[in-house]
């Protein structure tokens, strides 16, 4: 995409940064003044590339919502800035309506449809009216884009809550955004739906250069979709890289545990398993490998039917490991079994 640059300005004193990623930010915070006040983001700094998907992901209150909030505008940093393409993010105080223009928002709730309309209006209300070919011929193609052509001539209000999703993408999508904000888009979506969204999503990334940003909680979502992840914790952002990297090598404990449900030990409960380390430890429940055994030192707890894999929670008494069975056996609760630690992360 072309680099912009007076368009971006809203700021009359502002000076664009060169040399900054897509969106940028730096020291950013937001406390939110109620009762008490509530530091939500705190003095954070992370940068995201133009063309590819990234995801904040982090338990709940950890201020996914908030850094999206700020990075579109609509809440005011504390401290610090944010930037798109090197220039200052308006807020509510430099723009009458909030919103950075060239970024869409869609959020959890169906709020901005209208549900008696028909999907084809929804969609193309959102085109001015001076061409009418082109608007007749944008709406088609972004319907079409997010495979609901078909559904043009019905009500919101008669679809599916994936359908639904899909609408309130496409009117976002239908004024050609560079950059699509997602806060917890595929929550009414059951896996099957989601998956091919997901999978849409990501073919529209790669035909546009569409630059989208999502917000979840659920790690197979993310690491099936995200080109890159931002990792939040208490306000703050404690990584940020490739899925794959975060996922086999996180710098901490609380990634490990989100995006693979990692067992994480202390170097005592590590000694246990003949592990020497002076450092706490992250064993993923695919590496702890385990064979029934009838003088094995460690029991079948209790078994957790996943479908095509059962989780097993194994203990010496002293300690739960958390390991995967698959292929499916009859292996029961109570069975004696060995462990053998396939690898395991160090946490420094
Ligand atoms: N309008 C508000 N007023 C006061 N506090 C708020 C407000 N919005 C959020 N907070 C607080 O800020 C913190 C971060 O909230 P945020 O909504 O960003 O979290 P989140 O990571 O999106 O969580 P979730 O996964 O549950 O959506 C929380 O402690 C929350 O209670
Ligand atoms: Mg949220």
């Amino acid at each position: 995409m072309v680099q912009q640059t007076s368009s971006c300005q809203y700021i009359p004193t502002d000076q664009q940064k060169t040399g900054t990623p897509l969106i940028y930010g730096e020291n950013l915070s937001h406390t939110f003044h109620a009762k008490q006040d509530v530091v939500a983001v705190n003095k954070v700094d992370f940068g995201i590339t133009e063309g590819k998907i990234t995801a904040i992901i982090g338990e709940s209150g950890s201020g996914k919502s908030t850094l999206l909030k700020l990075i579109y505008g609509l809440l005011e940093p504390s401290s610090g800035e944010v930037r798109y393409r090197g220039w200052l993010v308006p807020t509510r105080k430099d723009k009458l309506i909030p919103g950075h223009d060239a970024m869409r928002l869609v959020s959890q709730g169906f709020d901005d449809l209208n549900l008696y309309a028909k999907i084809w209006d929804n969609i193309a209300s959102q085109l001015p009216n001076t061409d009418l070919a082109l608007k007749e011929s944008k709406t088609r193609e972004t319907l079409d884009r997010l495979k609901i052509l078909h559904l043009g001539q019905q009500r919101i209000a008669d679809l599916s809550g994936g359908e639904k999703q899909r609408v309130a993408i496409a009117r976002a999508l239908v004024n050609e955004p560079e950059v699509l904000l997602m806060d917890e888009p595929f929550n009414q979506v059951d896996a099957a739906f989601r998956d091919a969204l997901q999978q849409d999503i990501r073919r529209i990334v790669e035909e546009t250069g569409l630059t989208v940003l999502l917000v979840s909680h659920d790690p197979t979502e993310v690491l099936a979709m995200a080109d890159e992840l931002i990792v939040m914790k208490n306000a703050k952002i404690i990584e940020q890289g490739p899925p794959a990297t975060l996922y086999y090598t996180p710098t901490h404990s609380y990634t490990a545990q989100l995006l693979a449900r990692s067992n994480i030990l202390s170097s005592d409960q590590a000694a246990l398993l003949g592990i020497s380390s002076h450092h706490t430890i992250g064993i993923h429940q695919e590496d702890v490998i385990f064979e029934e055994h009838a003088q094995g030192p460690f029991q079948v707890k209790d078994i957790r039917f996943r479908g095509f894999y059962k989780e097993l929670v194994l203990t010496n008494g002293q300690l739960a490991l958390h390991a995967i069975l698959h292929p499916l056996s009859n292996i029961a609760i109570g069975s004696n079994v060995v462990v053998n630690i396939k690898k395991y992360i160090t946490f420094y």
